[in-house]
């Protein structure tokens, strides 16, 4: 079993190394921040994720999952090195590579002879060079090794994923981290690192594109009178097509796919290529989040003026507590700005955190503690994020406390006879 120095505690950090450990690895975890780490220390895990507190709970136990304060404390004990740090989008749209760069310096001069640095983190076309550069160690070889980790599903898709990608151009440590995942039953595909950096974007731009078009494929089912519901199914029963990340919502957002969307144009036009497909699958997005505040805005009958649309759902999917370039937000974003009071309810973001104000100040909306609060008095309700919870709504209860009728369900998440059964006018995607 390897010993891995895991430099970065966000939510790629902590569930990879959270995940080696449980394999047998013996893992330091290093964070900057001193209050997280004496957090994690004590087996306090800060975000949502299904699966990892165990395993975190797990690891202390065992011993075989440690977390320090600094990188270097963490690499001079280890033989391999992840950096697991933000590479967020800068002001020109390019990623902002000065974290990594600086996790790289600081353990340049600890690392131990002929130790992997790994990098783990989302970084543009070119970037293994560029810590090896940093790193100044011809001793020390630099490989790239992406994650594909969706936020809920994080610890599931690591030990169960679809693919392990290594790229490095040294073959003997392309084959010493192909060691650290012997206990998962993957394909594992060894590469150059630009070619392991180019498959990151490259997949998660093309689920995005998957995204933007069927959300314009819903939007023509609204003109047409097609049901997109059945227009994907029998889409998806063709394999070289598949069911998954076909289902219309208001947008597509999270942490990852705006971002790698906008890089991969970025990295494109830097090379020299307009990449001008991408633009439009970002159009494409912006106008699935104009198109669902419209149908919110549309909601509210002018009889009922100064009344509320009650929405349901915050985060930028079901699952996680996230609120980092939500669809929700996008799209509430565009409701206020049109004059209508919004109150809101999310299971993952309660009235009593301070966290929606703090990321989004601008955003002048209520937040509830239920959907019956939130819909108290409301001229409509529109569900943004497909919580499992509001699948199940009482729409007696419903009929009782709002004003108005109108449901908007931007994910198709409700059975539209059980609303229409109860009085209300119901408006989903494409159907
Ligand atoms: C994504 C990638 O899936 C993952 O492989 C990568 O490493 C990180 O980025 P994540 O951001 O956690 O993961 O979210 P994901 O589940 O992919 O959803 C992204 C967005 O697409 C969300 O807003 C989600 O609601 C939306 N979506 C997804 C749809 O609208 N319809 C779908 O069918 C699937």
């Amino acid at each position: 079993m390897a010993s891995i120095a895991i430099i970065g505690t966000g939510y790629v950090g902590l569930t990879t190394g959270a995940c080696f450990s449980h394999l047998g690895h013996d893992v330091i975890c290093a964070d900057v921040d001193a209050e997280k780490i004496a957090r994690l220390q004590a087996g306090e895990v800060p975000i949502v994720e299904k699966g990892l507190d165990r395993l975190v709970d797990e690891g202390i136990r065992s011993g075989k999952l440690r977390f320090v304060v600094g990188a270097a404390n963490a690499s001079k004990e280890c033989e391999f090195h992840y950096l697991c740090v933000p590479t967020p989008q800068g002001a020109d749209g390019a990623a902002d590579l000065s974290y990594l760069e600086a996790a790289a310096a600081e353990i340049a001069s600890v690392l131990p002879n002929k130790s992997v640095v790994v990098n783990k983190s989302t970084v543009p076309v070119g970037s293994t060079r560029v810590v090896a550069r940093v790193l100044g160690r011809s001793d020390v070889a630099v490989v790239s090794n992406p994650e594909f980790l969706r936020e809920g599903t994080a610890v599931s898709d690591f030990l169960q994923p679809d693919r392990v990608v290594i790229g490095s151009r040294d073959q003997e440590a392309a084959i010493r981290v192909a060691a650290l995942y012997s206990r998962i039953a993957a394909p594992i595909m060894v590469t150059d690192p630009v070619s392991a950096e180019t498959i990151k974007y490259a997949s998660n731009a093309f689920l995005a594109s998957k995204l933007s078009f069927v959300n314009a494929i819903a939007t023509l089912c609204e003109k047409v009178g097609a049901d997109v519901n059945d227009v994907v199914l029998g889409m998806g029963y063709d394999t070289r097509i598949g069911r998954e990340f076909l289902r219309p919502g208001p947008g597509w957002g999270g942490s990852c796919f705006p971002k790698d969307t906008k890089a991969l144009a970025r990295i494109a036009e830097d090379a020299g290529y307009d990449f001008h497909f991408l633009d439009e699958v970002l159009r494409v997005n912006q106008d699935q989040f104009d198109r669902t505040a419209q149908k919110l805005i549309d909601s509210v009958d002018p009889a009922l003026s100064g009344s509320h649309v009650a929405v349901l759902g915050l985060t930028f999917k079901a699952g996680t507590d996230d609120l980092r370039d939500s669809p929700s937000i996008e799209v509430l974003k565009r409701v206020v700005a049109a004059g209508i009071p919004v109150t809101a309810y999310d299971p993952a973001v309660l009235p009593r955190e301070n966290r929606l104000a703090e990321m989004y100040p601008e955003l002048k909306i209520e937040l509830a503690s239920d959907p019956y609060a939130a819909a108290d008095g409301a001229a409509s309700l529109a569900i943004l994020t497909e919580w499992d919870e509001f699948a199940w709504l009482d729409f007696d209860k419903l009929a009782e406390v709002m004003r108005g009728r109108n449901i908007v369900d931007a994910r198709n998440l409700l059975d539209p006879t059980i609303p229409r059964r109860r009085g209300f006018t119901y408006r989903g995607v494409g159907r």
